[in-house]
């Protein structure tokens, strides 16, 4: 069973939505697929697909203007929460301790955080991309609980441009060691970044590899189903 994880971002409205999820339901994969939506569509969900939020606050309850609690995503019945996202390090100003604190609130509220990390280009031209994602992933992590880790290479968002294979195995090698270095070797690894139909049986092939985690093509069903079925 491996994880495809659709990250809608800021886009989609409840028609779209009824039709992705109504299209993921008749495709009956074997795989585990949830859709992570914006906050206003995580809610009423009849087709019966797992769905989860692209963000949660650190803090319990209380005088936070604007944000949602782990206890109100448990509430919507949400099961798993990206935190720690590049685009949330880039224009929230996210540090690898907040991501902790967020990744932490979500467990406890039994939410699975999927965590991300991922080099810049300019880690990746200077040669720091090793170093870079590992120093994210072990200050990123809570010490207890079930949580996913992502491989997303800040450069290969939305871009196009995808490491090559040969590269995305030696982060996934990197991470899975220093995951075993903290004795969480069965913590699931996915890759995020440009992922689709053409690229998505390739990747998922590469060790250590548990999943995806796919922005763009997971919009609609016309390009999110091809993923799902080349990886069956
Ligand atoms: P794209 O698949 O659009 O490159 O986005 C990847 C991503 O950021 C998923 O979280």
């Amino acid at each position: 069973m491996k994880f495809i994880i659709g990250n809608w971002k800021m886009n989609g409205n409840t028609d779209e939505k009824d039709a992705l999820l109504k299209s993921l339901k008749n495709s009956r994969t074997k795989n585990k697929v949830v859709v992570c939506l914006p906050f206003t569509l995580l809610y009423g969900n009849d087709f019966g697909i797992t769905l989860g939020a692209q963000d949660i606050s650190e803090h319990p309850n209380g005088a936070y203007t604007g944000d949602i609690s782990g206890q109100m995503l448990k509430d919507a019945n949400v099961k798993y929460v990206i935190v720690g996202h590049s685009e949330r390090r880039l224009y929230h100003k996210e540090t690898n301790e907040t991501t902790r604190a967020k990744a932490t609130a979500a467990i406890k509220n039994g939410i699975i955080p999927v965590i991300c990390v991922g080099e810049t280009a300019t880690d990746k031209n200077a040669g720091r991309t090793m170093s870079v994602v590992k120093k994210m992933l072990l200050e990123s992590v809570p010490q207890k609980g079930e949580y996913i880790v992502a491989y997303e290479p800040r450069w290969a968002i939305g871009t196009g441009k995808t490491p090559t294979y040969e590269e995305i195995a030696s982060v996934m090698e990197t991470l899975h060691k220093a995951l075993i270095g903290i004795k969480r070797e069965n913590i699931a690894l996915l890759y995020g970044g440009s992922v689709n139909q053409d690229n998505a049986k390739q990747i998922i092939s590469i060790k250590n590899i548990d999943g995806l985690l796919v922005g763009g093509a997971s919009l609609k069903s016309d390009t999110f189903l091809p993923i799902i079925k080349s990886i069956e």
